[in-house]
């Protein structure tokens, strides 16, 4: 809290990363006896979950755990430019078609704008029913008798206004304010509410985040620019699994869902290349196989370069010194660039073994075998530590023609042992030396 300007944050001692944010007057504390009791109940009683209703997108409906659940607020992410509006325009006409009425509202593109989009999409010709208009008192007043309505999307939250609030649209207060008015509304028209939230790169202070406590459910639309690919992924999720992903492709005509995500991630693998290994990973309940790359050149005299995308960075130091004094691999004169190839982000531990093997293999200058799939967590002391969903990624791997795979070694300790696929042979590992081993010394 500051009285009054101030340029720099003292907590984290950057310039100009304090927003203004003013406080209305509150009518003073209730007057004694004011409130209503509220009713208690006993745990054991009826749970039923409200009905799902399928947009018929699956890889959305995936991601919020079998579909929009009614009387609810979702925040849907991302950078601006990313497709979220193309994303919720396709979605809402996908619902609209089964014959639910649904409401999208732009407070950024004009009708016109949107109707070229609709019909860019090939939706012009659904029961979609479209307003331009960022003034929520209006909004609200529509949505008070919303009939049937299944689904409202904001579009998006920072351009909405409420006229009792001092301060422009997009402000910290103004967003929360709207959402909280929004999600009211949701709740009493037992509609659930879309909430579209441009997200900056540089923290985004005024942006979504300030209400992701507020929503049921937060997905973000990740994805690179340069690339087609479009990762939604669920980060909060009241009524489901969170860490789904659903992946899309943008096409000229809208994003178009891909239902094998590995095979596409994989398709741009040139086999017989130093410094490349396929991890099999898992997002959420999905097994996704991506291609790990990097890169190794000498720098003996400078500060040796880090460089990551797609996965922690801060894991990377850690790798090369397991691999450097447990492996005996010398990389300290050495930059490194790591990629994970198709823009998707991984986050996983278990990605681990399958860095360390594209690091060997780039250090050694021999190609990881073009059949072979990596997994395992790596341990400060060199150990190849047990992961969760063994047999969902050996089943993916054997699925798309890999023949062999490197995993954690079995501790014996009533371990199952995870089911082999036909056709992929496993080579159970228990130490990163066994890794470096297996490719031929420098
Ligand atoms: P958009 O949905 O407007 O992004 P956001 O709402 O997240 O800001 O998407 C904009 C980008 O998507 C723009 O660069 C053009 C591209 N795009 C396509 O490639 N194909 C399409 O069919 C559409 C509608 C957009
Ligand atoms: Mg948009």
């Amino acid at each position: 809290m500051h009285p009054r300007w101030a340029g720099r944050c003292e907590s984290c001692g950057e310039w100009n990363t304090i927003l203004e944010e003013t406080v209305a007057p509150r009518p003073g504390p209730a007057a004694k006896g004011a409130g209503r009791p509220v009713d208690f109940v006993h745990l054991d009683g009826s749970a039923e979950l409200p009905p799902r209703c399928p947009t018929g997108i699956v890889e959305l409906d995936r991601v919020l755990g079998g579909g929009l659940v009614p009387a609810s607020a979702i925040l849907v992410g991302g950078d601006p430019g990313i497709g979220k509006s193309t994303l919720l325009l396709q979605a809402a006409a996908a619902l609209a078609r089964t014959g639910r009425r649904v409401l999208y509202i732009s407070g950024e593109e004009s009708i016109e704008q949107t109707r070229l989009r609709a019909r860019r999409l090939g939706v012009q010709d659904t029961p979609l029913e479209l307003a331009a208009a960022i003034n929520l008192r209006d909004i609200a007043a529509s949505l008070r008798t919303p009939g049937d309505t299944a689904l409202v999307v904001i579009d998006s939250i920072q351009t909405m206004w409420l006229d009792s609030i001092d301060s422009a649209p997009g402000t910290v207060a103004q967003v929360r304010a709207c959402s909280f008015e929004l999600i009211q509304l949701a709740k009493a028209g037992r509609f659930a509410v879309v909430l579209v939230g441009h997200v900056t790169k540089d923290g985004a202070i005024a942006g979504p985040r300030v209400l992701e406590h507020m929503v049921d459910a937060v997905l973000y639309f990740e994805g690179d620019r340069g690339h087609q690919f479009r990762i939604l992924r669920g980060v909060k999720n009241r009524f489901g699994a969170t860490d789904e992903i659903g992946v899309f492709e943008m096409t000229d005509r809208g994003l178009a869902e891909v239902a094998n995500p590995s095979a596409l991630f994989l398709a741009e693998r040139h086999g017989n290349i130093a410094g490349s290994a396929v991890f099999a990973g898992v997002e959420g309940t999905r097994p996704v196989l991506v291609e790990v790359q990097a890169l190794l050149s000498p720098n003996p005299a400078g500060q040796p370069r880090r460089s990551v995308i797609g996965w922690d960075g801060g894991r990377l130091p850690m790798l090369l010194a397991v691999l450097e004094a447990r492996g005996g691999l010398r990389l300290s004169a050495t930059d490194v660039y790591l990629n994970v190839a198709g823009g998707l982000r991984v986050s996983e531990p278990a990605a681990d073994l399958a860095v360390a093997a594209a690091l060997v293999s780039a250090a050694t200058e021999t190609p990881t075998n073009a059949g072979m799939i990596y997994f395992g967590e790596i341990g400060l002391s060199g150990e190849v530590r047990q992961v969760t969903q063994v047999d969902a990624r050996l089943k993916e791997a054997a699925k798309l023609g890999f023949v062999q795979a490197t995993l954690p070694r079995r501790i014996a300790r009533g371990n199952r042992p995870p089911v082999q696929p036909n056709g992929l042979e496993l080579t159970e590992i228990g130490h990163i030396s066994d890794l470096v081993g297996a490719f031929p010394r420098e």
